[in-house]
Formats: C-alpha cells, structure tokens, sequence
C-alpha cells in the first residue's frame, strides 16, 4: 500500500515548497499538488508541518568495547531512540582494538546491526593497527560497501595508530577512493599530561580537560592535515571542538588539503563546567575531545553558519552511572562519551534554527544532505525527491517539551542534556516508507533497518601535495 503525505511543506538544503509527496515500493514516486493517488493509499495530513529529509547521524557509537567496558546502547535500542529523534540512518563506527582482527571485528560489528537495527545504517571502518594483512582486509571491507575509514591519533595502544600506520592508511584510502574520518588529538601528550596530573593528585572529572588542553587537539587536526596533503587523501576530521582545532582545519582547506569538518552536539551546547560539577555528575560530562572552555560554543556556531563546521553528528556513545564511576579514583579510567542520539535534531533546531538564527536550510545539510553527500549515500538519502528513498520527518513545530533520562529511549540512566528545553519534535517518522515513530512513539517493525552499502567517490587526480 502507498503513502501519501499532504498538505506539508517541504524543506531540503536547498529549497522551500509546499507539496504532497506520495510513496510506492520504499521510494518517493511523485512530488507535487493535485495529482491522482492509486486506490487504497494511506494518507498522513502534514498541514502546518515542516517536512525534512530523514536525517543523517555520521558519528555513532553503538557497539563498543572501549575502557575496560561496553557502551550500553544496542542496535535495538539506539535505533529506536534515533528515529523518535528524527534520525533515519546512522553511520557506526566499527572499532575492533589493536589487539583484534579487522575482518573479524568487521563482521561481529555487522551481525549486531544485522535484523536489529529499526532504522538504515552504515559504517566507517577503524583501522586501529596497519600490518601484513591489512590492506588485503580493508579491500574486502571497501568491496562490502563500507567506504570509509576511521583513524584515532588519541587513545594509544588501543585504537589510536602511529604516524606511519596513519600514513599507510591514508595512502591505502587514496588509493581506492575512501574518505578517511579520524579523531584529532595528540596520543602522546594525552598521556603524560594525564600521569603527571594524577601524580600530583589532581584525579577528578574537572582534570579531564586539562589533560587534553584545546592545543592537543590542534595539534592532532595540523598532523593529520598534513598527512592528507601528502599523501592526497581526503579527510574528514570528527567532534572538533575548539577554536585552535578549526582554525588549523580551515588553514590546512586554505592551502588545498581535501578536508571536512564534523562537530558534534554536546560541543555546541555544554561547556566544561558540566564536566567540573561534583562527583558522578561530572563523570557524566565526560568525553574526548573534552567539553570546552564557554568561549569555544559561539566560534562552533558561527563556523557552523558560515558552512566551516560541514555536519553536526553525535558521538553518541552510553556508559550508565556505575560505569562512569570506574573513573572515581582517576579522571582517566572514566568511560569517555556522551549520549544523543535522540536529542540531536530537536536540540539543534531548538537552539540553532529556533532560538540561535541558523539558516534553516543549513540545518538540513548540516544534520542530513552533507554527510549523505560526504559519504557516499546521496541522492538515495539527504534529500527529498523522486527516487530517493522514503525517508521523512514530519516536523511539528509547535511541540514544546523537556529532555530527560525519564522519557529518553536510549539505554543510559542519564541524559548529558537533562533539563534542556526544545521546541519541536518529529510527528511522523518514516523508513523506506514504512511509518517507524508517530509522536514520540515507537509504533514500526524493529528490525527493519538495512546496511546501506556505499561506493567509493575520491579518486584523487595524482598526489597532490598540499601540504
Ligand atoms: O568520548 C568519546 N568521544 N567517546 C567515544 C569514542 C570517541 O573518541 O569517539
Ligand atoms: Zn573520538
Ligand atoms: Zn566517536
């Protein structure tokens, strides 16, 4: 049976209209007014409402083994609470540690999405050591439809590689056309700063960011810029958070480097100050790059409106109370990462469209068009057009409500943004057409999510050389 939605209107990062979509077989098939609709067609009434592109989360964590623990989210889980936050397909990052196979951690990451996951996915694939066998392995990966990468300069001997293996996976992506995405801080000087903090008895959630000062992470974003001009690759830098970072990340796109930018939502609405509060409640504010010093918020939006900041994702990424608490003796062993999955679209239109005057159009790129186009999912995702998959929210603007661990969906026993105000919330969320979320309510098939195999898109024309 179709799907008719009418009397909405229509927003993409492009264009503005009032139109009636209507949906056959998973895709849109007409967009226009007053046109015939087959027999039996279900019709959704969006009078009054803003109709988005499914939006597009490029930075998730869902599995994850990571600091002597598990992320808490499942696919289930994480999904569901994706959609009811307006989110239709997320990009995972498989993060199998050094001392793993690649192939092997490729395929458990695959089998936990796998009929799980209620919403589209894909992935960026870590590459956490370089050795004999990798290139064959990331070939294989390539081929599956995963076409990008992800790197770590921080968290050293676990998924965090040396220079040369950056360098001979940047020369690998080059090769085959893949984007590398990679997080930017200096592994080495994380580490001393943290052991020298401690020593000195400085062990609580308030010490987190001093360990990684803002010049840690200018430093990784410089390094790995560098490395894309020498080798031609294409780069795109994850959750920066500062001001040093951007401006390196904007000097090294000045000189020619193929770089984009991702910042992710808790950097645009939290400073450091959450991760200062006392005990547990700032355990729970903590994540890498850390949450920064207040000033840091303004330059994010202002590069975010200016297209400097290309997407906003999530680093979603659940550790519940007792979990933080591994960290009560020593900042360094609390689990990095914020929860958001759910948040992202009604928290940024809230405080960016709504309260903060961003561009409306920008919205939609920012959160959906640009990392379809980044990676490799448009025209199939991004947008809404004949052909493209069925992915809509329907957007009520007038929804006024609260963020809150008591009505999220995500699997966490907090919510980084608790208390938090917005301003509207998706009404209707589909997949493929099918109907997923009406109201913030789950009302779809759970495993319906597919693994949207991608191509890759950056032939490099030679090695450039931009320095
Ligand atoms: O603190 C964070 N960001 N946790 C997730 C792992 C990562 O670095 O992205
Ligand atoms: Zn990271
Ligand atoms: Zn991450």
């Amino acid at each position: 049976m179709g799907l008719l939605i009418r009397g909405g209107e229509i927003v993409t990062a492009e264009s503005r209209s009032r139109a009636d979509i209507l949906i056959e077989d998973e895709t849109i098939s007409r967009i226009g007014l007053d046109f015939d609709v087959p027999a039996g067609t279900e019709v959704i009434d969006a009078t009054g409402k803003l109709i988005f592109p499914g939006f597009i989360d490029p930075h998730v964590h869902i599995h994850l083994p990571f600091m002597a623990t598990f992320a808490k989210d499942t696919h289930a889980t994480a999904s569901k609470a994706a959609l009811i936050g307006g989110t239709t397909t997320f990009i995972e990052m498989v993060c199998p540690s050094r001392n793993e196979d690649a192939l092997d951690g490729y395929n458990v990451w695959k089998q936990k999405a796998g009929g799980h996951s209620a919403c589209d996915y894909a992935f960026h694939m870590a590459v956490t050591r370089y050795d004999a066998n990798t290139e064959a392995q990331l070939r294989e990966i390539v081929e599956d439809g995963t076409a990008s990468f992800k790197i770590f300069l921080a968290y050293k001997n676990f998924f965090g590689v040396t220079d040369e293996e950056m360098f001979n996976t940047l020369t690998l992506a080059s090769s085959l056309g893949v984007i590398t995405t990679a997080h930017c801080e200096n592994a080495e000087l994380v580490g001393q700063l943290q052991q020298l903090l401690l020593a000195e008895g400085k062990t609580g959630p308030e010490w987190h960011e001093p360990s990684r000062p803002e010049a840690v992470e200018a430093e990784g974003t410089s390094r790995f810029a560098t490395f894309l001009g020498q080798t031609g690759a294409t780069g795109y830098v994850v959750h920066l958070s500062c001001a040093p970072a951007l401006r390196a990340a904007v000097e090294a796109k000045l000189r020619g480097v193929k770089l984009h930018v991702e910042s992710v939502l808790p950097h645009f609405l939290l400073d450091k100050s959450y991760a200062e509060r006392a005990g547990v409640e700032g355990m729970k504010h903590v994540m890498s790059p850390p949450l920064r010093d207040k000033r840091n918020l303004q330059v994010l939006w202002s590069a975010l409106k200016a297209g400097l900041i290309d997407t906003v994702g999530t680093d979603h990424c659940p550790f519940d109370t007792a979990q933080k608490l591994l960290g009560a003796k020593a900042f360094a062993q609390i689990p990095n990462g914020i929860p958001g999955i759910e948040d992202r679209v009604n928290l940024m239109f809230t405080y960016g469209v709504k309260r903060g005057g961003l561009d409306l159009h920008r919205f939609v790129d920012a959160l959906s068009t640009r990392a379809a186009k980044l990676f490799g999912l448009f025209p199939r995702k991004g947008t809404i057009a004949v052909g493209s998959d069925a992915d809509l929210v329907v957007y009520d603007t007038e929804y006024r409500g609260t963020v809150s661990a008591s009505t999220q969906h995500c699997n966490n026993d907090y919510s980084g943004f608790e208390g938090f105000a917005i301003e509207g919330r998706p009404s209707v969320v589909t997949v493929r057409g099918k109907v997923q979320v009406r109201d913030g309510v789950f009302v779809g098939e759970p495993g319906r999510g597919r693994m949207i195999r991608r191509k890759p898109q950056y032939f490099a024309q030679g090695v450039t050389h931009a320095g």
